[in-house]
């Protein structure tokens, strides 16, 4: 399953952003470094089972069915059941973005101060929308299946 291209181009966005900031030395680049730290690993998970769910969105809400049921059902199944877990990423990519923002300000690098606000709102966006809009597909699609 492919991960829409608004979130694929959304999440490439936030890295090559993060990668400029990485690359800006002193401490802003120290700062974006503990990020990137953080942000990997995360993004892999999300790309690997939090998104791509989202793909069936359109065709579900149009009344059809998807042959690809039993394959998100798993992945979402991932996603419920580590939930807790991606919440507490979260809050130490959160805080490395914090750090970020302190190290941007002090350096003067402004477009990195904006940069910490735009990833934390995507996390915030990913924990009221995202996240439970992939569980309610897996819980649907586990309904209409009777499974
Ligand atoms: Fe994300
Ligand atoms: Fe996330």
């Amino acid at each position: 399953m492919e991960i829409l291209q608004s979130l694929k181009i959304e999440h490439e966005e936030l890295h090559s952003e993060l990668a400029r900031a990485m690359n800006a030395g002193g401490s802003t680049g120290a700062a974006a470094k503990a990020v990137s730290k953080a942000l990997h690993p995360h993004f892999i998970k999300e790309e690997e089972y939090a998104l791509p769910p989202l793909g069936l969105l359109q065709v579900l809400a149009a009344g059809k069915i998807t042959p690809e049921a039993g394959a998100v059902i798993a992945m979402t199944g991932k996603l419920k059941a580590g939930l807790q877990e991606m919440m507490s990423e979260h809050e130490k990519i959160v805080s490395a973005l914090n750090n970020l923002a302190q190290a941007a300000r002090d350096e003067k690098k402004m477009e990195f101060i904006r940069f910490a606000e735009k990833l934390k709102l995507h996390a915030q966006m990913e924990e009221q929308i995202l996240y439970p809009a992939a569980i309610l597909v897996g819980e649907y699609l586990k309904l209409k299946s009777g499974k």
